[in-house]
């Protein structure tokens, strides 16, 4: 498919965008700056923190940053929202801890189906039965506010 692309002008912090690209949902997000400050610190509780066991589960340019992030810009996440178990869409949960769902919850997405859960970076937590990060797409700013996905 063609490429697409995304006004994000308007995207509030915690607020998603959903597109759609080659048949699969395109999450944009823009993250708090508490969540942010999470990030860094669930590398103990994540498979694969680094995102370095599947390097092709997001371009090389979106971790010449902080890789943590895995984005262009800090603050804008860009994920396809299937799982890697099985393709169902998680649901996103972006407030940290929001009780009574989880007290150590730092925000996330959760996949209902096998009860995967994922970071706000799409970082699969360890014990789930998804077994890499979700995917990073092809994507670039063509302005500030324009995000071009493909
Ligand atoms: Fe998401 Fe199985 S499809 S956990």
């Amino acid at each position: 498919g063609a490429p697409i692309s995304a006004d994000i002008s308007t995207l509030e912090a915690g607020q998603r965008l959903v597109l759609e690209w080659r048949g699969q949902p395109i999450w944009i997000v823009r993250r708090t700056e508490e969540i942010l400050q999470a990030l860094p610190t669930l590398k103990d509780q994540l498979r694969d923190p680094l995102s370095t066991e599947a390097p092709d589960q997001q371009p090389e340019y979106v971790m010449e940053g902080e890789p943590q992030f895995r984005s262009i810009k800090p603050e804008i996440s860009v994920l396809v929202g299937l799982c890697t178990h099985l393709g169902c869409s998680p649901e996103m949960k972006a407030e940290i801890r929001p009780e009574p769902f989880d007290p150590n919850w730092k925000g996330g997405y959760f996949c209902p189906c096998h009860k995967s859960k994922f970071d706000m970076s799409g970082r699969v937590y360890q014990g789930v039965p998804a077994p890499i990060n979700l995917l990073v797409p092809p994507h670039h700013y063509e302005s500030d506010t324009t995000i071009v996905i493909g």
